[in-house]
């Protein structure tokens, strides 16, 4: 391969990152469709291809927005309901340790640091939280489903479509964040989808053009050096 096209493939993967403030910008559809079609060359284990992929835009965004939103912010007042709203599968561990947990809180209060949120300022936090349901503003969500017959393997093959939607699209301009928040809301999510008793959501991203000017998208996160989690055997 070419050393340039060994700097453009380097610089879309390393020039991404969650973005959580987009323009009033629509994307056109064309490009999403650009996008997925290359994003579906994803490897899956024996071809099996288990994503499904939803685009919502327009109406059906805003009623998502709208259903979810609702729910999350009587869930902020009614702590007490969380048991209706638990996620299909776990996405993080129920204990946590050392060094994922220090990790998780360096970028917790990483992000919340650079938007001038306190520890004690529990309602600032929510509406934060509440932030991932309003799409940071971006004017397309991907919600990526699985059917419920398919094993643990086929999420890491939608894995690997997400992380390929994600670098097509930021070759083409288009910012994204992947959303584990909305798993807690699946059974509002799929209903609004109209998707069918068979699948599970796995989970959304949003897509969309990044605003230059807005503080939460300076937040570049870090990364550990290879050695730290590299073992090389000879
Ligand atoms: C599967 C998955 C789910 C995520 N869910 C959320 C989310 O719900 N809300 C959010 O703001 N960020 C979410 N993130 C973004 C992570 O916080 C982010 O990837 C991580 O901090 C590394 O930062 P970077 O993406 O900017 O490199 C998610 C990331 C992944 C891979």
């Amino acid at each position: 391969m070419f050393l340039e096209q060994v700097q453009v493939i380097d610089q879309a993967i390393t020039s991404r990152h969650s973005v959580r403030a987009f323009l009033d910008k629509p994307i056109d559809l064309s490009i999403i469709k650009d996008i997925l079609k290359v994003a579906c060359r994803a490897p899956s284990g024996a071809n099996t291809q288990p994503w499904k992929v939803y685009v919502v835009t327009g109406n059906k965004r805003q009623e998502m927005i709208d259903r979810v939103c609702a729910a999350q912010i009587e869930l902020f007042t009614r702590p007490e309901l969380a048991e209706q709203h638990t996620a299909s599968f776990s996405y993080y561990p129920t204990t946590w340790i050392s060094p994922f947990i220090d990790r998780r809180r360096e970028n917790g209060w990483g992000l919340y640091g650079l938007l001038a949120i306190q520890k004690s300022e529990k309602e600032k936090m929510a509406a934060q939280h509440l932030r991932n349901y309003q799409l940071f503003d971006a004017p397309v969500v991907l919600y990526f489903t699985v059917n419920k017959i398919m094993g643990t393997g086929a999420k890491m093959d939608i894995s690997m479509m997400v992380q390929n939607v994600m670098i097509a699209a930021k070759a083409r301009g288009i910012d994204s964040c992947p959303q584990a928040a909305w798993n807690h809301f699946h059974r509002i999510v799929l209903e609004v989808l109209n998707a069918p008793d068979d699948e599970e959501l796995v989970c959304a991203v949003v897509l969309g053009y990044a605003d230059p000017d807005h503080i939460v998208n300076t937040f570049i996160t870090p990364r550990e050096p290879v050695e730290s989690f590299t073992v090389f055997l000879d």
